[in-house]
């Protein structure tokens, strides 16, 4: 035995003795990660320079040449494994809303469609968002990935973003929360997984050109915080760092984002991952701080492969910094469990009954009830007659698009290629085989269901005449890589909306889309549901809570404007230019080519800083169509009792009684109004709790705050403070509401960045 392979053995030994199962969870955990760094330095040390170099980049299945000597699955990426070190190969696969096969390049391959995470969002429930993961994990090990592209936290600024769908809505301890028990889902299955996208990746357009511009102190407040309680909750192996620039760097070269932020200030252990096609240099992006580059046959050079082994051997990158990167990977893969507990050689079972019921969950705790005047809901099982219309609701509902596609089980009944744009490559507009009409079918037996596919206003409003019930499903497809250029519903749809409520009063509006949409009929329709993309139990969740099997007890995660002109910014920046490449592409530019599609660069602003969503809304008195963390229930819900626990700690009491005469849940919201970097007061989200409660049960909720949820972010310290101080506070049920109101003194509190 040489003398390095004995050094890690002895390593290894020495780690697997250091977590006893005496030691408090805590100290295990340290203890643990203590022994994920003593191995992953052992291997580090034992590996050759060849081998370190090689797992600093990941090939992209599509494109890679030559093909490395391994087998690769066609999903997002591949870095071979050491085998005589024990070292993994690492499979990946995209799987935000469940294990991606976007336009399926690994044929017949279904997986179980969560439905969209800004419906996950929409549950306020943490336990499913850790269920969801942990599903989305299950699966990927089955089917042999190792690395999962999840945990997208980007907070929602603008209601256009077309990854809005992909992302946990607009504020940070909501979208932080349940990050990470995603993430912890995931990982609960021994395997890898990210956060993403690190960070200000907040709006499709340009994304891979545009320099994403705004205060630090007021990124630390909102977006960043968003990612650091994610991460200190569920402590992904990975964080793959954005397109975008930020303050003037690409996201994957950004000393300060990386560097400083994520690996100084935060400690994080594990490692740093481009987006596909996000590096831009070799030697800024290793030393600031990325350390590995992913998909590299998609940046427009490779930066990773043999100019980076140059730049090592030429000391331009200093050994100890290869040898970082390479710790950094193999901690996050030791200390995820992936190392101890290798994934199997070939595709194992699935139990996909048992996984739709987890994704059934999310739908139907996600859907929310925006509107529904004279209790038109829940619809007696003992109508006659409904008609459904549009949207392909007698087969499926829609979904997202982009790389977070699943293929869904049961397939896909309704499918369109687009033709342009920039994500006509890899993304098609999608629905997933599950079918509101047969699911409502289901439900009431006795009564005559038809759908008419709403083309035809005309035909669908006599149709709806008569009807117990009319629902509209009305439909807007998001998908990553574009921004929608308006917000109203396309083809047709407002005008079928009226003329449907036109012929019968009771008409109800599921509205199937990835945030919100210009609603110009609300006031003429009793009753709107907002589906999401409600993945594939999706028919199943609306028609249940269509006839009250279930609850709605689902909340907004993002505010919805009632015009466009409300939000920060009414359109895509960088429209002319992304317009002008178009155009030069349209005519046969050539030059118009990669991952920028030829876009010129240009720069978005942030002015609004941390007020994010509703603050931004509180700032300007701006009344929203509907505000963030409202939804209605089919019950009500009193709150009383408010006791405040205050000076070093806040701690918010209260109760919840069910005032009405059914079950259901609520969200009760703890909002406390502080002071932020830029010296903007608002009121901030500070904790929620989802309690289920039978009519007339009260229950005591207890709210302990995050000091950095109330905090100021000081530059000159640095780190968090928490002035010293009254603290106006309410407990409402949506954002702006004041249900129970208080003060709170706080004592000054500091943290650290
Ligand atoms: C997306 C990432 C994704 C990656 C790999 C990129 O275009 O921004 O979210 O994980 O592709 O598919």
């Amino acid at each position: 035995m040489t003398k390095k392979i004995a050094a890690l053995l002895a390593a290894l030994t020495l780690g697997s003795s250091m977590t006893a199962p005496v030691l408090a969870q805590q100290t295990a955990k340290t203890q643990a990660s203590q022994s994920a760094e003593a191995r992953a330095d052992a291997l580090v040390k034992a590996m050759t320079l060849e081998e370190k170099l090689q797992f600093v980049h990941g090939y992209f299945p599509p494109l890679a040449k030559p093909v490395p000597p391994i087998a690769m699955i066609p999903s997002a990426g591949h870095i071979p494994g050491i085998p005589r070190l024990g070292i993994p190969t690492l499979r990946e696969s995209d799987a935000s809303l469940g294990v991606a096969n976007q336009i399926e390049q690994r044929k017949g391959d279904v997986a179980t469609a969560l439905p969209a995470s800004i419906a996950t969002a929409a549950t306020f429930n943490p336990r499913l968002a850790f269920e969801g993961g942990a599903m989305i994990g299950a699966e990927a090990r089955a089917k042999t990935f190792n690395v999962l592209l999840a945990g997208g936290v980007n907070l929602t600024r603008d209601p256009w973003n077309g990854r809005n769908f992909e992302y946990l809505g607009e504020d940070p301890l909501l979208a932080g929360v349940m990050v990470g028990e995603h993430i912890k889902g995931v990982q609960s299955n021994h395997i890898v997984s990210t956060i993403k996208h690190f960070a200000l990746n907040s709006q499709e357009t340009g994304r891979t050109v545009l320099d994403a511009r705004i205060g630090t102190a007021q990124l630390r407040e909102s977006d960043l915080l968003a990612f650091q309680l994610g991460i200190e909750a569920g402590q992904p192996a990975s964080v793959m760092c954005a397109y975008n620039k930020v303050n003037g760097d690409y996201a994957c070269e950004n000393d300060w984002l990386l560097n400083k932020v994520l690996k100084q200030d935060w400690a994080y252990k594990g490692w740093v991952m481009s987006d596909w096609g996000a590096v831009h240099s070799t030697e800024k992006a290793a030393i600031n701080g990325l350390d590995q580059d992913s998909g590299q046959e998609l940046d427009d050079r490779m930066f990773f492969d043999t100019k980076f082994a140059e730049a090592v051997k030429a000391g331009r990158i200093p050994m100890s910094r290869l040898d970082d990167m390479v710790r950094r990977i193999l901690f996050g893969v030791i200390d995820s469990g992936l190392m101890d507990n290798p994934v199997p050689e070939s595709a194992q079972p699935i139990d996909y009954a048992r996984h739709a019921e987890v994704a059934q969950r999310a739908a139907e705790e996600g859907i929310v009830l925006l509107k529904n005047e004279g209790n038109l809901l829940p619809l007696a099982k003992s109508a006659k007659k409904i008609v459904l219309i549009g949207a392909h609701a007698d087969v499926g509902v829609l979904s997202g698009g982009g790389s977070s596609q699943v293929r869904s089980v049961g397939g896909a009944p309704v499918e369109i290629p687009l033709t342009k744009g920039a994500a006509a490559s890899f993304a098609r507009i999608t629905w997933h085989a599950s079918s509101p009409l047969k699911a409502i079918q289901a439900l009431a037996p006795g009564a005559s269901v038809t759908y008419v596919d709403g083309s035809d206003p005309k035909a669908a409003a006599a149709a709806a005449k008569g009807a117990d019930m009319a629902v509209v499903f009305a439909w807007a497809w998001r998908t990553e890589a574009q921004d929608p250029e308006s917000m109203a519903l396309p083809e047709n749809q407002d005008a079928l909306i009226d003329a449907v409520a036109g012929a019968n009063k009771k008409t109800l509006v599921v509205v199937e889309a990835g945030g919100p949409v210009l609603m110009p009929w609300v006031s003429r329709v009793p009753a709107i549901l907002q589906a999401w993309y409600p993945g594939q139990r999706g028919g199943e969740a609306i028609a249940n809570i269509l006839f009250g099997d279930v609850d709605p007890s689902g909340r907004l995660p993002i505010t919805f404007p009632v015009a466009v002109k409300q939000a920060p910014r009414p359109e895509p920046l960088g429209l002319a230019e992304l317009h002008a490449a178009e155009t030069r592409r349209d005519a046969g530019d050539k030059t118009v080519y990669g991952m920028s599609g030829g876009v010129a660069p240009f720069t978005v602003e942030y002015p609004e800083g941390a007020d994010v969503g509703y603050r931004w809304y509180a700032a300007r008195n701006q009344k929203p169509l509907f505000p963030f963390g409202y939804g209605l229930t089919y019950t009500s819900f009193r709150y009383a009792n408010l006791k405040v626990s205050d000076g070093a700690r806040l701690t918010v009491e209260f109760d919840v009684t069910n005032s009405g005469k059914r079950a259901g849940a609520d969200v009760p919201q703890l909002y406390v109004e502080a002071k932020s970097a830029a010296g903007t007061k608002a009121y901030r989200l500070a904790g929620f709790e989802k309690v289920r409660l039978h009519p007339g049960e009260t229950r005591h909720v207890a709210l302990t705050v995050d000091p950095r949820v109330i905090a100021r972010f000081d530059n000159t310290v640095p780190g968090w403070i928490v002035d010293a101080g009254a603290y106006p506070l309410r407990v409402g049920h949506f954002a702006g509401d004041a249900a129970l109101e208080g003060s709170a003194r706080l004592d000054r509190m500091t943290a650290k960045p």
